[in-house]
């Protein structure tokens, strides 16, 4: 089911030509749906029913204070990894008591914040954090509640950069180092211990790897209860793919039922920190074609179609080779041509897609598929390019969630010597 969808022979989201947000809002602009959005959340817990459980939203795949709202509506938890994201959490209506704070490197205000937000966990990953949080907990006479974030070493067969859960990565404690930084916790005065997490990494489109991460943290689970540290919650991360072109990602209940079945009548809660699969096919970038560049007649260079979206915009093609599937807004009739998309940034990386068969004039507009997740979030202001606008449409509305920056506000904090 997808809110992006042809009438007319025009593209819409949900109900609004996104000709229609592009002549109102100019491009480039991200466009959410806001039907898609609610439709991802509900049926990744459809498969949970009856199960004691916390979804929580990974902030970092779309942080925009209206789609957190729309989660935080709807009962979701969220996964912060900063400082910065727990304030958003706080802004948008989140409720505190259903965050948990992952990362390797909090430092101690962000500690001190989520301590006085009074957040349900924090997700340590070393020794050395776990030290400094006994401590800051003690200097506010608080206690924090813990998990530790173990490193089972699966490899969850996705992009290396991506990948989180082999001993190699920088996340977590390692899987035999864990019963020790257990005991550790256990016997610090400011430090409570709830849980164990792990997340092995992102866009994984196979169930075996997360059963095989699950098998371990069961199997330390069962020998911490032997040496008395019970764990009430198991946090088994996020990382389920989608379909960006012909992948086949488990359904949301597929993997719910897999993850049930192991975990068979244990009495813990189970926690779940999907980002991608619950925002990254509800959202899309919207530009239009700038310039046509044909290649030299008889030679084999590229054809070129230069637009108005950039790597700062969308910077997953240039950083992973990732593909993103890119549809004319109003398809022409037609014979199409070979294109290269790409932006006006000064660097041969700033392309959005490879190869596409697109008939093409200069002034269309394009949508640049499955873009809700680490589009925005991860856009950058390189070559001083303002950030796009931010568009959520519900039904036949549509609401700017986020304005486009304006030139003079991208140097505003910057100062000349005297
Ligand atoms: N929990 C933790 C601790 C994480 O580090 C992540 C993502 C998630 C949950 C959410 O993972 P998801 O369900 O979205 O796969 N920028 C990359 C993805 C980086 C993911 C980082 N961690 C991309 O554009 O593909």
């Amino acid at each position: 089911m997808t809110n992006f969808t042809l009438k007319n022979s025009a593209l819409h989201a949900e109900n609004v030509a996104l000709s229609q947000i592009a002549a109102e809002f100019n491009t480039p602009c991200y466009v959410y749906s806001k039907a898609a959005l609610t439709q991802a959340f509900t049926s990744f817990k459809a498969g949970l029913v009856g199960t004691n459980h916390l979804v929580c939203f990974a902030v970092k795949a779309n942080p925009n204070i209206a789609i957190l709202n729309v989660f935080a509506k709807l009962g979701a938890g969220f996964d912060i990894v900063s400082g910065g994201e727990l304030a958003r959490v706080l802004a948008a209506g989140g409720d505190p008591k259903k965050i948990v704070f992952s990362g390797v490197g909090k430092n101690a205000e962000e500690m001190r914040a989520a301590l006085s937000a009074g957040i349900f966990c924090f997700n340590v990953e070393s020794a050395s954090e776990l030290a400094r949080l006994n401590n800051v907990a003690g200097e506010m006479g608080k206690i924090a509640p813990v998990s530790l974030r173990v490193n089972p070493n699966v490899d969850a067969k996705t992009h290396p950069y991506i990948s989180t859960g082999l001993k190699n990565n920088k996340f977590g404690v390692a899987f035999e180092e864990a019963i020790a930084v257990y005991e550790a916790a256990a016997a610090m005065p400011n430090i409570a211990v709830h849980g164990v997490d792990c997340h092995i990494g992102s866009q994984i489109t196979e169930l075996a790897p997360f059963i095989e991460a699950l098998d371990l943290i069961l199997g330390l689970v069962d020998k911490l209860e032997t040496k008395g540290i019970p764990i009430s919650h198991i946090d088994v991360g996020g990382g389920i793919g989608i379909t960006y072109s012909d992948e086949a990602p488990p359904a949301f209940t597929t993997y719910a039922k897999a993850i049930l079945d192991k975990i068979n009548k244990r009495n813990v809660k189970l926690l779940f920190e999907p980002g991608r699969a619950l925002v990254g096919n509800a959202g899309v970038l919207l530009t239009k074609v700038e310039y046509l560049k044909p290649s030299a007649k008889n030679s084999d260079a590229k054809n070129f179609a230069i637009v108005d979206a950039a790597m700062n915009d969308l910077m997953r093609p240039a950083l992973y080779d990732a593909f993103h599937n890119i549809v004319a807004v109003k398809p022409r009739v037609g014979a199409a041509e070979t294109y290269e998309i790409v932006g006006p940034v000064c660097e041969s990386g700033d392309f959005l897609g490879h190869d596409r068969n697109l008939n093409l004039a200069e002034g269309d507009l394009l949508a640049i598929m499955s873009a809700g997740a680490y589009g925005m979030s991860m856009a950058s202001n390189y070559n001083t390019r303002g950030r796009a606008a931010e568009i959520m449409v519900d039904g036949d509305k549509c609401h700017v969630i986020r304005q486009r920056e304006k030139i003079a506000d991208l140097f505003a904090l910057e100062t000349c010597l005297k």
